[in-house]
């Protein structure tokens, strides 16, 4: 089994290719999922940085969601892509509907990152997200409990955690067979 060690900071980077880590994933702030508190580089920065400061294998991860995304990434030095978004968004996802829908609709700068207990996570907002945002009194890392991210998701219940996605889901219109989606990515 080989070990691809997922850094969200070119420190990380060197020190798990030091460490032995057969390849990285490199994870810009375009990503959905957790992010770091701290400052963060878009793909299009962290990867080329990584890649010129490690031998071993680099994958792009963060708002890949078509062709030119691909190539973009394998352009600044990744051997490989890491997707997450764009794979909601398939037919084969489990998501619920409303989910899928939820990232089709999503335009520029459609994501925002909720704060939560030493980290954040990308998600589209709602309306609750929006309301409980405008009020100073509210503290969103107690609002949000991470564990009921994957009950909200699956349930489609996004009052309870909103709709996990990354930037890249302003480029995604349509919900596509897995098949269809990896053959317009590497033609
Ligand atoms: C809803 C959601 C949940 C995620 N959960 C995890 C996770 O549990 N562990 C992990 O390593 N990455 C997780 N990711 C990150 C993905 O593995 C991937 O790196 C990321 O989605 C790439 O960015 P993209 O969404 O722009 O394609 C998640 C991403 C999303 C959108």
């Amino acid at each position: 089994m080989k070990g691809f060690h997922v850094i969200l900071a070119l420190p990380h980077a060197i020190r798990a290719a030091s460490e032995g880590a057969d390849g990285i994933v490199v994870s810009g702030s375009e990503s959905g999922g957790l992010r770091s508190v701290g400052s963060e580089s878009s793909t299009m920065v962290r990867v080329p940085l990584v890649a010129d400061h490690v031998k071993i294998p680099v994958v792009a991860a963060g708002g890949i969601a078509d062709r030119r995304g691909y190539r973009a990434a394998l352009a600044l030095g990744a051997q490989g892509v890491q997707i997450g978004t764009r794979f909601i968004a398939s037919e084969e996802a489990p998501a619920p509907q409303v989910w899928k829908e939820a990232i089709l609709a999503c335009g520029d700068g459609g994501t925002t990152l909720v704060p939560l207990k030493n980290m954040k996570m990308r998600v589209i907002p709602n309306k609750k997200l929006v309301d409980l945002s405008a009020d100073p009194n509210v503290d969103l890392s107690e609002e949000y409990n991470l564990m009921n991210a994957p009950k909200g998701w699956m349930s489609g219940d996004f009052d309870l955690f909103p709709a996990g996605a990354g930037q890249g889901a302003a480029l995604i219109k349509e919900v596509k067979p897995v098949k269809a989606i990896i053959d317009e990515m590497v033609s």
